[in-house]
């Protein structure tokens, strides 16, 4: 059965993963089953186009990277376009919407508007935004759940990384006690950077030019960002609904390229570092930078990449280390959450 996608946001990720579903068409039926169709995007600076009967991904591109916009499509003739991101939703055909909108992380908007529309019409939802699922997992996971539909998420914490999906699925059984990570990719690269003896601002920079640092920068370097997904992980994998503001945050601004490397001479590093202890059913969760010892699984992480650090009741401690950004790796994470959402085969009640 074809699984009609719409997308919701066009940037840069929002490409990767339609540039990875013409690529692997085949071996995505083939392997998986998944037959993917993009029948619509909409996006707030690049316009919007509908054909029922599935755009030319080729074409697609070509108009958006040539023209700046969907509109200039020359693929079929009975497009559709200046349909707004919700009439998207609503009416177009499609089952999937691939939310991937330029959202304010800390009201979460538009896009736990996106997702609710979605569900609220029995739509199912892939998104990389946190914001919806750090501010509004249970109320967001509850109306998807009572109306049938799929809601993934895995490129909200390290991308294409699984730190979300390998926990609750491949170590179901354990409890998980505690979780440590390297959850920013562009303070862990700042403070690499500042080991080998570049400043802040230069490091903060090259951070900027390389892609890693969110659109406003502030939310990496003051540990926002790694707020987020610490809550992230609280509600989904601790299964304990957790403000983000609760979460302690400090980051790294105040950081001296001294004491990162008085710290290596000790045999030492400066890491920020997110931690989530739960206790008796309850949680309490930091981002901070911590002086770790060279023994620790973590020190060794550097540059961009991340790694989070599960400590399982059964199966002993776990460690899972990748990229945390990129676009390739967070289009990936949703081609993982689009196989899942064939896998369950939760087509809405309404069908
Ligand atoms: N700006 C983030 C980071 C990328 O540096 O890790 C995606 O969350």
């Amino acid at each position: 059965m074809t699984t009609n996608i719409a997308f919701v946001g066009f940037g840069g990720v929002g490409q990767a993963l339609a540039e990875i579903l013409m690529e692997r068409k085949e071996s995505l039926l083939e392997s998986y089953g998944l037959d993917a169709k993009v029948v619509a995007v909409a996006d707030m600076m690049k316009g919007s186009i509908y054909d029922p009967e599935g755009l030319d991904i080729e074409k697609l591109l070509e108009a958006v990277r040539k023209d700046g916009t969907v509109e200039a499509y020359t693929g079929g003739s009975n497009v559709i376009t200046g349909l707004s991101s919700i009439d998207t939703i609503i009416q177009t055909n499609a089952d999937v919407i691939v939310e991937v909108t330029f959202t304010d992380v800390k009201t979460g908007e538009p896009a736990i508007t996106h997702c609710r529309t979605a569900f609220e019409h029995y739509k199912s939802v892939v998104t990389t935004n946190k914001g919806p699922v750090a501010l509004a997992y249970r109320e967001l996971a509850e109306l998807a759940e009572q109306n049938g539909v799929f809601f993934g998420f895995e490129g909200t914490v390290m991308s294409g990384t699984p730190a979300l999906r390998m926990p609750i699925e491949t170590l179901a059984g354990n409890e998980i006690t505690e979780i440590r990570g390297i959850l920013n990719g562009t303070t862990n690269y700042i403070l690499t950077e500042m080991e080998k003896g570049q400043s802040y601002e230069g490091a903060l920079s090259k951070a900027q030019k390389l892609g890693y640092a969110e659109a406003d920068p502030t939310s990496d370097v003051e540990g926002y960002d790694a707020r987020y997904k610490t809550a992230i992980l609280s509600n989904y994998i601790m299964g304990v609904p957790l403000p983000h503001t609760e979460v302690e945050c400090e980051g790294i601004t105040k950081m001296s390229q001294e004491q990162v490397q008085a710290a290596i001479k000790q045999g030492k590093r400066w890491k920020l570092l997110a931690t989530i202890k739960k206790e008796k059913g309850e949680v309490t969760a930091s981002v901070k930078p911590e002086c770790i010892d060279a023994s620790d699984p973590l020190a060794s992480v550097s540059g961009p990449t991340n790694a989070i650090l599960y400590q399982c009741d059964l199966a002993g401690p776990i460690l899972l280390t990748g990229a945390g950004a990129g676009l390739k790796e967070t289009g990936f994470s949703l081609l993982i959450d689009l196989i899942h959402f064939q896998k369950t085969n939760k087509l809405a009640k309404i069908n």
